[in-house]
């Protein structure tokens, strides 16, 4: 069967990966790809369907992106989407104009009604809710289309050409607060145009595999393993492809979770392949001793774990391939160089000076988050590695605010470890998207049994997000935020007093360094 893939072409909107991710749900495979795209490689890229993004110009703006208007000679059905659904009827003879008044420019939540003979809106309600975002309204449709949906000031909310496949919609159908947004795009990909559904993580793997064995062929492949679901993965993926061929390097900083090292390593057993856990902890610790300043340490851990990279790959001589865990979202938001640093990330993506290699693999690099955590069940990892919360690279250094030391860290971990497996208990993983404990350089005056005490105040933070760019802070139940100050305060020598931090981000950061 021929491979089936949607093209959407980018117009520069807030929602364009969130078009990918409700894309590929539907079990159809899709590619993000900038609106400079030439006639050409779409040919090549030979897709089913196509949807035009949103974006934040004015189709008659003079510097407004544009597609080539031989895209709707293609004989490819498009689905535009604001900008997109606006663009469409720009470049087909309709009419574009600013909303006249405050009263037609639609943002939120909005009222609509549809025609449910439209092919898109086949099977939902004639009435429900859509995200509007938009400042430009058509005041006359292409010739060809008809109206499809309206809401109380936009008489032209949907049109659509049935004979030729087009579609377009003023408001947003990827995101949730658009009630039947993705049976809407479900209709566009299966009825309109015809996928088949073949995008599942099965096929993928079975797929990438046979990639991975054919690209490698008899070569020697390092992979540099951080415990986190993405460098799992890619791990998980090559060592079902090439076996020994594999060498993994584990640099155990001393900086993980409770018993965080041993699971990782645990989880890697079934395979054959090679792998290697530098106990690197008393390097780490002795470079961070006396250091205060977050940047110091970020940068501190982020040279020293190349570092001890590079020392464990020399011992394993020359490599013919360095496999990185790279994924969609790293490739889609690459290149933008003009913000503003507000914390230098580390991951182990970092590439070393001088490890000998011929190439780099990345076989997570089509893939969204989601999906790497449904190809890692694919390929047998636990769940508890799969589905597990983001971690930065410096790990717990960062959530230790002043000086790193053994006894602090040994501190955390079991207050941090107390927290989640009260949340554990109480079943609230799904609603709590990265949650751990930090341990402030505070100390504050207590009573413990007939005694003073004088200790370190823990903080607790958990927050709720799609993306991490922004986030809102968990409104965990009372009851669970008193058994885990309880029991930490119990539990674990050193501390006296738990807190919660209940600020969103911005204007705070997930993490406190
Ligand atoms: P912030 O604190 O910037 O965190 O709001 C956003 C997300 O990024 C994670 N984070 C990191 N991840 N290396 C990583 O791989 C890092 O250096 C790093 N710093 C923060 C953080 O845990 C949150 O998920």
């Amino acid at each position: 069967m021929k491979r089936e893939a949607v093209l959407i072409i980018d117009f520069g909107g807030q929602y364009n990966q969130l078009i990918a991710r409700r894309v590929r749900e539907q079990n159809v495979y899709c590619e993000l790809k900038s609106h400079t795209i030439t006639l050409d490689q779409i040919r090549a890229f030979d897709p089913i369907g196509i949807i035009f993004t949103g974006g934040p110009n004015s189709v008659y703006d003079p510097a407004a992106p544009h597609a080539d208007p031989e895209i709707f000679r293609l004989g490819v059905p498009i689905l535009g989407i604001c900008y997109g659904c606006q663009l469409m009827a720009h470049e087909l003879g309709g009419l574009v104009t600013p909303a006249q008044d405050d009263s037609a420019r639609e943002y939120g939540k909005t009222d609509t009604w549809f025609d449910t003979a439209c092919p898109l809106f086949r099977g939902i309600p004639a009435e429900s809710v859509t995200w509007m975002s938009h400042g430009d309204y058509m005041a006359k449709v292409p010739d060809g289309f008809a109206l499809a949906a309206h809401s109380a000031s936009c008489p032209t909310a949907a049109i659509f050409d049935a004979g030729r496949g087009f579609y377009g919609v003023q408001f947003h159908p990827e995101v949730n607060h658009t009630e039947y947004g993705r049976q809407m795009l479900r209709n566009f990909l299966y009825d309109v145009c015809h996928a088949h559904g073949q995008w599942t993580m099965g096929d993928y793997k079975n797929a990438a595999i046979a990639d991975l064995r054919e690209k490698i062929g008899g070569g020697k492949v390092l992979l540099a393993l951080s415990g986190g679901v993405d460098s799992s993965v890619a791990a998980a993926l090559l060592a079902e492809a090439v076996g020994d061929q594999l060498t993994c390097v584990f640099v155990d900083h001393g900086l993980m979770r409770k018993d965080e090292g041993d699971e990782v390593q645990a989880a890697f057993a079934p395979w054959p392949i090679h792998f290697v856990r530098a106990n690197a902890e008393e390097r780490f610790l002795s470079k961070l001793a006396g250091v205060t300043e977050p940047e110091h340490k970020r940068k501190i851990i982020g040279e020293e774990f190349i570092r001890v990279f590079e020392a464990e790959s020399k011992k394993i001589g020359a490599v013919d391939y360095l496999a990185q865990g790279t994924i969609y979202p790293d490739v889609v938001e690459s290149g933008t160089g003009h913000a503003a640093v507000i914390k230098s990330h580390h991951n182990v993506g970092g590439l070393p000076d001088y490890v000998d290699f011929k190439e780099i693999v990345e076989p997570l690099r089509l893939l969204f988050k989601d999906e790497v955590r449904q190809l890692g069940r694919e390929l047998g990892l636990p769940e508890y590695l799969v589905s597990r919360q983001p971690f930065p690279g410096p790990g717990l250094a960062i959530r230790i605010i002043g000086e790193v030391t053994k006894a602090k860290l040994d501190t955390l971990r079991e207050a941090d470890f107390i927290f989640r497996d009260e949340v554990a208990k109480a079943h609230l993983e799904g609603s709590m998207d990265q949650y751990f404990a930090v341990l402030t350089n505070m100390r504050s005056v207590g009573v413990m049994g007939d005694g003073r005490t004088y200790d370190y105040t823990l903080a607790l933070r958990s927050v709720t997000t799609d993306d991490f760019m922004t986030a809102d802070w968990t409104r965990i139940p009372y009851e669970v935020l008193d058994a885990v100050s309880n029991r930490i305060v119990n539990s674990v020598p050193g501390i006296n007093r738990v807190v919660y931090d209940i600020t969103s981000k911005p204007p705070a950061t997930v993490e406190w360094e």
